[in-house]
């Protein structure tokens, strides 16, 4: 069985609204909603559970209700942290399940609402090689590596070959025992400082190899002001298209000489 885990337990500081980002409305349903809808849809996702941003568990219920999604089977509060709230995660799939049962999960920005059902059937069919799976793309810009030196600001140390570098996306893809256990030792370390689940497996559990599957470009994550405005627009492209295709193949279809014409006026 294969589980994908909502993480929307942020409250979206940097986009800065009075809501969390995750509950903007963007192309008439809020971000999460074109999320889980995504899943819902995917054929080798069994079942969804959901960490909500505390204090707004009752909108992603009236949200489930209201779209009639089956598959999610719990709506439950967040962590103080996005590793807390995958620690989270963890507990309550673990309740389920049988004595040495194992589960497939994927843990999913509830933010990065334009997830392609490749990248979905990628992950899930990786998993049945690997124990964990990151999703990543190139990066088209140049990544320095800096140090801040006193009150004179930041100096550049490190230039690293861009060939080599990704832009680590979501979903991040797990046996349900694997990111347990990489949890369970790393609960173990005082200083543990993480902003996301593979690094918490490179870490902890240094044998276990993290297979990387393609990204896709469009699989953005709404952090900044800017993001809402590009999603925005990459939804109503999307929906004079194949609404149910989001992802790089929709995109490439849209952009032919013509359509750069149109969008121009
Ligand atoms: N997340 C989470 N639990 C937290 C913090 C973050 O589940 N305690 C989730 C967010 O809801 C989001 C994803 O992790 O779907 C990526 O995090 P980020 O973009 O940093 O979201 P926020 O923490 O909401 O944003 P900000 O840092 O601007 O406050």
């Amino acid at each position: 069985r294969t589980t994908a885990v909502i993480l929307a337990g942020g409250t979206g500081q940097r986009v800065g609204l009075s809501i969390p980002k995750q509950l903007l409305k963007i192309a008439g349903k809020a971000v999460i909603e074109h999320t889980l809808t995504t899943f819902e849809k995917a054929d080798s996702i069994d079942d969804i559970i959901v960490l909500m941003a505390p204090g707004y568990v009752p909108d992603v219920e009236k949200i489930v209700a209201k779209a009639g999604f089956k598959k999610v089977s719990r709506v439950i509060e967040g962590g103080s942290t996005r590793n807390e709230t995958t620690e989270r995660a963890i507990s309550a799939l673990r309740e389920g399940l049988a004595e040495g049962e194992d589960l497939n999960v994927l843990f999913h920005d509830a933010v990065r609402p334009l997830l392609s059902q490749r990248v979905i059937d990628d992950c899930v069919s990786a998993l049945e090689r690997y124990q964990a799976v990151d999703v990543a793309i190139p990066s088209a810009d140049t990544i320095i590596v800096t140090r801040t030196h006193g009150g004179d600001g930041e100096f550049i140390t490190e230039i690293p070959d861009r060939s080599r570098l990704r832009r680590g996306q979501t979903p991040q893809a797990f046996k349900l025992s694997t990111i347990r256990r990489a949890y369970e030792v790393a609960a173990g370390d005082p200083n543990f400082q993480a902003t996301d689940d593979c690094s918490v497996v490179l870490k902890y559990l240094p044998d276990v190899p993290i297979h990387v599957v393609a990204g896709d470009e469009y699989n953005m994550k709404v952090t900044q002001p800017v993001d809402v405005f590009i999603a925005d627009k990459l939804f109503q492209l999307a929906s004079t298209a194949a609404p149910e295709q989001k992802g790089e193949e929709t995109y490439r279809e849209l952009l032919t000489d013509k359509t750069v014409v149109v969008f121009g006026g």
